[in-house]
């Protein structure tokens, strides 16, 4: 176990990626405060891993509002002692809103940017001073290949994440004599239990070059080994996690690439 008496806080912890990167984080022995929305996946994903002996707990906060996030910071600290790795996981595209950003409406680019990039930057805000008077810290920042590339109708996530890449890099400068560590992991595509296909093999080719979709825990993967003293030099940096797909033009990337495909 990695991370034996670690206390962690995963935001959007109840989410695809955020579940794995809460099992993971379990697995190598941090305790973990859940950070989220969703009130009702929170406490059946708690149930379950308390059940399991892992000190785990749901706390209700939106993470847009930076008062609700001071007060669950707070309470993290009163509930487990100390905070030692923070990932900054919710965050969502426009989704079913999602359209070119001419036709888009204002107040839908104001609510993703809201979301995932001044979401990420108030956790951030508000964890930093315990961080800092510990003299240690893990962070890692839920980027995406949509803030490295651009991807049609997503003006304003491809903003968000791109910003939240760039503060990472600003912010490892500013703290790395703190000896805390701050990076990104950007996924490319992970399907969310809804959006599994009947034919995963073909949605596989579709988004990578390797022969299986990417998972949560693909992500977890590299997350949580970001939150461990064995990437304890590593700071600043973002870890794309696509099984290729950025290193050339497949799916929805080129829109209508028939070689590809096959
Ligand atoms: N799924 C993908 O293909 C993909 C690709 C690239 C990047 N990402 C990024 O990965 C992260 C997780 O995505 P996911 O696919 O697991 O999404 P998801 O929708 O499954 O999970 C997001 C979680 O965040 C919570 N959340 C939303 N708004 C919140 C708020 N204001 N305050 C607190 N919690 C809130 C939701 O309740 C949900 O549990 C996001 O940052 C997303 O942008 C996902």
């Amino acid at each position: 176990m990695k991370l034996k008496n670690k206390t962690a806080i995963v935001t959007g912890g109840a989410g695809c990626i955020g579940s794995a990167i809460v099992d993971k984080l379990a697995e190598e022995g941090a305790h973990i405060a859940v950070f989220d929305l969703d009130e009702s996946a929170m406490e059946k994903q708690c149930a379950a891993l308390t059940a399991k002996n892992i000190h785990i707990e749901p706390i209700p906060v939106n993470i847009c509002d930076y008062a609700d996030v001071q007060r669950a910071v707070l309470s993290v600290k009163e509930r487990f002692g100390k905070i030692d790795i923070l990932v900054n996981n919710a965050g969502v595209s426009a989704r079913k809103e999602m359209r070119a950003f001419a036709d888009q409406k204002l107040e839908v680019v104001r609510r993703v940017i809201e979301l995932n990039l001044f979401g990420t930057l108030h956790c951030i805000h508000a964890v930093l001073p315990s961080m800092i008077e510990a003299q240690s810290g893990k962070i890692v920042n839920i980027a995406s290949l949509v803030g490295v590339n651009g991807v049609w109708g997503n003006c304003d996530y491809g903003a968000a994440k791109a910003g939240v890449i760039l503060a990472t890099k600003t912010l490892a400068i500013e703290v790395a004599r703190k000896n805390i560590n701050i990076n990104c992991v950007s996924p490319g595509k992970v399907p969310r239990q809804e959006d599994i296909p009947e034919d995963e093999e073909a949605f596989a080719r579709q988004f990578t070059f390797l022969s299986r979709m990417c998972t949560g825990r693909d992500i977890a993967e590299m997350t949580v080994f970001l939150t461990t003293e064995a990437a304890s030099y590593i700071t600043g940096q973002n870890f794309i996690v696509d099984g290729g797909r950025s290193l050339g033009l497949k799916g929805d990337y080129c829109g209508d690439c028939r070689p590809c495909k096959k």
